[in-house]
C-alpha cells in the first residue's frame, strides 16, 4: 500500500479521501501545513505528494520534494500557476484535475452577481436586526443586460447557459474561440465597451495577468459589475479599488484576490490585516468577497477525490498519466505524452 502525504488539509479534504483512500489501496498522512520549501522535507518516506491551489510549489520546493524521493505530485486542483513546471520537468510528475465541476464555479458566479445586484447580504443583515426597511436596497433587473465574458471554456460556456436563462445577452473574448457556437466573439476592447457585466473565466498566464487593468477599466461603461472566480491578478486589484471609488464600476464579486495566498481558507480573525488593498475591498458595500469557495460543492470534492486517487493509481501501476501536465504541453508545445503516455 503506497503511502501518501497530503499537505494543507482541510476537514473537508480528510472526509472526501478517507471515505474514497481503500478504494484504490493507498495510505494517506494529513499535515494541517502549507507545502512550501521548509515543510517539503515532510516528504521523506513517501511515495507521492497532494497539493493544492494555494502551496508554494517553487523551484526551491521541487528540489527539497525530490531530493526526499518524491517523483510524483498530485494537485487536488485545476489550476497549476503556483507551480514551477520548468523546475518540476524531468524530475516530479505534476498531474491535476482539469475538471471537476464546471457548475459549481458557474452557478457559484451567478449567485455572487445576484447576492450584489439584489444586496441580498445587506437585507440579510439588515432583517436579523429587525429592521424592515428598503432604503438603498434597490437593484436591478438582470434580463436584457449584457454580459461579457473572458474566456469561454467549460466553466464560460456554462455561464453562458445560465446567463441566456436570465434572458441577458452575450459576448465574449476568446484567443481560442469555440467551434460550433452562436457565441458572438468580440476585442477584448469592444467587450468592455458594450458589457454590463464582465464575468472571467480564463486561465491566469502571461496573456490574461491584469487583463482588467486601468486602460480595459477606463473603457468600460460606467457602473459595470466585475466578476471574478477565475484567478486573482487577472485584475490589478488597485486599478479596480479606484474604479469603485470613483464609482466608474458599479459593484465587483471576488471569489479569488491576487494577493490571498495568506489569507484565503485561514481564519484571521483574531489578526491584524496588513493588506489595506484586500480590507477596503472587503469594506465597501458594492463588493462581494467569496475566500476561493466557488468550487466547494458535494459534487466537486467528490470529483477531486475520485480523480486524483486515480491519476496517483496510474502513476503507481506504471500506466499513462492522462492528466499531467508539464512546461511544453502547458504551452502548446509537444512533450512525451503522445508516445509513452507520459510527459518525459
Ligand atoms: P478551460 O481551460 O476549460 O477554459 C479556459 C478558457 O480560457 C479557454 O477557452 C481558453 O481558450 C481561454 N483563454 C486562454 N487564454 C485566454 C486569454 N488570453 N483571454 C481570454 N480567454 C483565454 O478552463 P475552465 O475549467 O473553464 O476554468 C477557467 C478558470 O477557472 C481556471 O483557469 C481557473 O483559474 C478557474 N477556476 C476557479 C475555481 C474556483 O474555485 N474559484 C475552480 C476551478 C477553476
Amino acid at each position: 500500500m503506497e503511502k501518501i502525504c497530503f499537505y494543507n488539509t482541510k476537514s473537508y479534504d480528510k472526509k472526501y479521501f478517507d471515505k474514497l483512500k481503500d478504494e484504490y489501496s493507498v495510505d494517506v498522512e494529513y499535515f494541517r501545513g502549507k507545502l512550501r520549501e521548509k515543510t517539503a522535507v515532510l516528504s521523506a518516506g513517501y511515495d507521492a505528494v497532494v497539493a493544492f491551489v494555494n502551496d508554494d510549489i517553487d523551484e526551491k520546493t521541487i528540489n527539497t520534494l525530490y531530493d526526499s524521493g518524491i517523483r510524483i505530485l498530485a494537485l487536488r486542483c485545476a489550476g497549476f500557476n503556483n507551480v514551477d513546471l520548468k523546475a518540476a520537468y524531468g524530475k516530479i510528475h505534476i498531474v491535476r484535475v482539469p475538471a471537476y465541476s464546471p457548475y459549481a464555479v458557474a452557478e457559484h458566479a451567478m449567485g455572487m452577481l445576484l447576492s450584489l445586484v439584489r444586496k441580498i447580504p445587506r437585507a440579510y443583515n439588515r432583517i436579523r436586526d429587525y429592521n424592515f426597511t428598503l432604503d438603498s436596497l434597490v437593484g436591478f433587473d438582470l434580463y436584457g443586460k449584457t454580459v461579457g465574458i473572458i474566456g469561454t471554456g467549460k466553466i464560460g460556456k456554462i455561464f453562458i447557459e445560465i446567463c441566456k436563462g436570465f434572458g441577458m445577452k452575450i459576448c465574449a473574448y476568446d484567443p481560442f474561440p469555440a467551434e460550433e457556437t452562436d457565441i458572438e466573439y468580440v476585442s477584448i476592447e469592444e467587450l468592455c465597451k458594450k458589457s454590463d457585466i464582465i464575468s472571467l473565466h480564463c486561465p491566469l498566464n502571461d496573456s490574461t495577468r491584469y487583463i482588467i487593468n486601468k486602460r480595459t477599466i477606463s473603457l468600460m461603461k460606467d457602473n459595470v459589475y466585475i466578476i471574478n472566480t477565475s484567478r486573482g491578478a487577472l485584475i490589478d486589484s488597485e486599478a479596480l479599488l479606484e474604479g469603485l471609488k470613483s464609482e466608474k464600476i458599479g459593484g465587483a464579486c471576488l471569489d479569488v484576490y491576487e494577493e490571498e495566498t495568506d489569507y484565503f481558507y485561514e481564519d484571521k480573525s483574531d489578526k491584524i490585516i496588513h493588506d489595506d488593498i484586500l480590507t477596503s475591498l472587503i469594506g465597501m458595500n458594492n463588493v462581494l468577497v467569496t475566500s476561493h469557495q466557488a468550487f466547494l460543492t458535494d459534487e466537486a470534492l467528490h470529483n477531486i477525490t475520485t480523480t486524483t486517487l486515480e491519476n496517483l493509481r496510474c502513476f503507481f501501476d506504471g500506466k499513462s498519466l492522462e492528466n499531467e501536465v508539464c512546461i511544453k504541453c502547458a504551452n502548446g508545445e509537444k512533450c512525451k505524452k503522445n508516445q509513452g503516455g507520459r510527459c518525459f
